[in-house]
């Protein structure tokens, strides 16, 4: 399973990429207004850090300028996936897009039969939004089985499920469960699966337990 850094945040993809837990970032508007910086010259640093996709959101809703948006963003770098919302003229921009060979990552989705009609506009990822569907209580991960179910129905559709609006550890156990192909986290989450008080008391105890040999490895 891949991970993406849902952030922008440079020195926190650094840190996830020097551990070997980047394979992507994912960005939206509300993320790049949390930022206070330039969005063509973030996402280009973005890029020159980042290998995998890296998902740069359109601010427009209407075709036309979608389209024109998309195509400047797709020459930022080679690994941009163009990121449009899932409404007619989205999915439009969708096709249009991956045509041409632009990776598109369709994002806000809420149903299944949104993801089924990503699919055959020929999206590269689709972003179903997990935490937003718990907090209205509906169970978000509940979306992720039934969009993988459909999905496994035919094999010529090639979109990747990108579980999005992470919360927690729990939604990225159970996308793995599922086989979902890609989380896209906050940078805190990944970092909460380090964790375990097993771990860190284990720990405690073999660094004890080495003081009393008097023993230096090195
Ligand atoms: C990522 O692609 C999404 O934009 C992001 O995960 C949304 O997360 P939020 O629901 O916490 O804003």
């Amino acid at each position: 399973m891949k991970f993406f850094a849902d952030t922008s945040d440079i020195d926190a993809i650094k840190d996830l990429a020097d551990c070997g837990m980047l394979d992507g970032v994912t960005t939206n508007p509300s993320i790049i207004a949390k930022s206070g910086r330039e969005f063509i010259p973030l996402i280009e640093e973005i890029c020159g850090i980042c290998a995998g996709p890296v998902s740069a959101e359109v601010a427009s809703t209407d075709f036309e300028t979608m389209m024109k948006e998309g195509e400047k963003l797709a020459k930022i770098a080679d690994n941009i996936a163009v990121k449009v919302p899932l409404t007619e003229a989205g999915l439009k921009v969708c096709k249009n897009l991956s045509e041409g060979g632009t990776m598109v990552n369709v994002t806000l989705c809420f149903s299944p039969l949104q993801a089924l009609l990503a699919a055959k506009a020929g999206a590269t990822f689709i972003s179903p939004f997990v935490g937003r569907l718990d907090d209205i209580a509906q169970n978000g991960m509940d979306l992720i089985g039934d969009i993988l179910t459909i999905y496994d129905q035919y094999p010529d559709f090639h979109t990747e499920v990108l579980v999005a609006s992470v919360r927690h550890p729990a939604h990225i156990l159970e996308s793995a469960r599922m086989g979902a192909d890609v989380v896209t986290c906050p940078p805190s989450v990944i970092k909460q699966l380090y964790k375990h008080p097993l771990t860190d008391k284990g720990l405690a105890g073999f660094v004890e337990d080495w003081k009393k040999t008097g023993q230096s490895i090195l």
